[in-house]
């Protein structure tokens, strides 16, 4: 199955990728490269219609239409009915934090308790935890010791005390899936909502709030191979009921009570040029139906074809003996990858195999708790290997050869 991904055709649509080669972008879990009809996207708009939206002339109008076009596309990936639902701006931090303020104003006891997770990026554990001088009370989901969340081990922690479940969609640091709708289903069982980080989840899988039923979500653009900006979507009736910091000429609905200010038009143009990028590679598959179809083959495949991805390097990281943090089953993961070698320093690992051409990454993953769990030093943390689908079994083979050398 694996061998029917065409690797190398996506390779080839995206510049970077050439013009730094023999270089090896392992790093996609802190940004990942844009295909050439995104970067196009971003020129279109800045020399054909940089302008601001809401105006009557047609360069204005041409923006308010990409911004839409771009909404109706994210809906797509997202399988959002409503593309009023998709909310554009600067990332994911600030819109978690945008969230978590609006629910921090309207919170009160019996029902004040969040949950929050030991395996989070700490964008979505900061910004709940920041609600404790709100009266909020923060119960800890804690991952098992192998790096999952178990939904087993959040039903205890609930009851109709809890607000909401903030989590992850799979772990940005070891690579874990995470049950979501086994979750979704837990918060709404005693009333809560469900607030899910996709930042790490995108670019790798199929999102369906439909079927997952979580009430709130956010993603980082830059991560899915666009540009910087970040997105939350929520639903309707959900966003609906935010109080959220509006100016007064501001409509006093989604999308636009969500987004404060001007946002960054030529990265929204790319982040609808990479779900154009996603539904053509759906559509190079053999997928010939309607644009979520094609989304959803690519997506599909994507997943399919890194699980070859996690597999190789798990085997490469084995034979040098290093310690992996986190599950040896490539079926329940994505190649995002953190280790450590004994008797080797991080930051050092991974100085070398920059010499070597490999753009990887050390320290705490920005997950404090996590580090804390896993029982490493905040300063030192670990090495991370964060692969996507243009990667390939070449790069991986290479990867394990450098790193051989370097801790020989
Ligand atoms: C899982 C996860 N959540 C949240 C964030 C924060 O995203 P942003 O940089 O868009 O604020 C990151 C960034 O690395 C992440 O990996």
């Amino acid at each position: 199955m694996t061998a029917a991904f065409p690797v190398q055709d996506a390779r080839a649509k995206f510049p970077a990728l050439g013009r730094a080669a023999p270089f090896v972008y392992f790093d996609n879990a802190a940004g990942a490269q844009l295909p050439q009809n995104v970067l196009d996207a971003v020129a279109h708009h800045l020399v054909e219609i940089n302008v601001q939206r809401g105006g009557r002339y047609a360069k204005s109008r041409a923006v308010d239409a990409m911004i839409q076009a771009s909404r109706e596309k994210v809906a797509a990936w997202l399988n959002a009915d409503d593309p009023s639902e998709v909310c554009f701006g600067m990332n994911a931090t600030s819109f978690i934090r945008m969230v978590s303020l609006a629910i921090g104003q309207t919170i009160a006891k019996p029902r004040n308790r969040i949950v929050v997770t030991d395996l989070d990026h700490d964008a979505n554990v900061a910004t709940w935890r920041a609600l404790e001088r709100m009266g909020v009370e923060i119960v800890w989901w804690r991952m098992r010791d192998g790096g999952t969340l178990h939904v087993g081990d959040l039903m205890p922690l609930l009851d109709d005390r809890v607000r909401l479940v903030a989590c992850t969609a799979v772990s940005h640091a070891l690579g874990s899936l995470v049950d979501i709708a086994g979750v979704a289903r837990a918060a709404h069982g005693v009333g809560a909502e469900m607030f899910l980080d996709c930042v790490h989840y995108g670019p790798h899988a199929l999102i369906d709030v439909k079927a997952w039923d979580v009430d709130y979500l956010v993603c980082s653009g830059y991560k899915a191979f666009s540009p910087h900006m970040g997105f939350l979507w929520g639903k309707r009736d959900k966003l609906v009921s935010l109080p959220t910091f509006r100016e007064e000429f501001i409509p006093d609905e989604p999308p636009y009570k969500v987004e404060a200010g001007t946002f960054i038009f030529e990265n929204v143009a790319g982040m609808g040029a990479a779900v154009d990028y996603f539904e053509a590679l759906g559509r190079e598959m053999g997928h010939n139906g309607d644009r979520r179809g094609a989304l959803a083959a690519a997506m599909n495949a994507i997943q399919l074809y890194e699980q070859s991805l996690s597999r190789a390097v798990l085997d490469e990281l084995k034979s040098v003996g290093a310690t992996v943090y986190g599950l040896d089953d490539e079926t329940r993961r994505v190649p995002t990858i953190a280790f450590n070698i004994e008797g080797h320093e991080p930051a050092r690992v991974v100085e070398a195999m920059a010499q070597e051409g490999f753009g990887i990454r050390d320290g705490h993953m920005y997950a404090p708790r996590l580090m804390e769990r896993l029982g490493l030093a905040l300063d030192r943390g670990c090495m991370r290997v964060s692969l996507v689908h243009y990667n390939d079994l070449e790069e991986v083979a290479r990867f394990g050869a450098g790193l051989r050398r370097v801790v020989r």
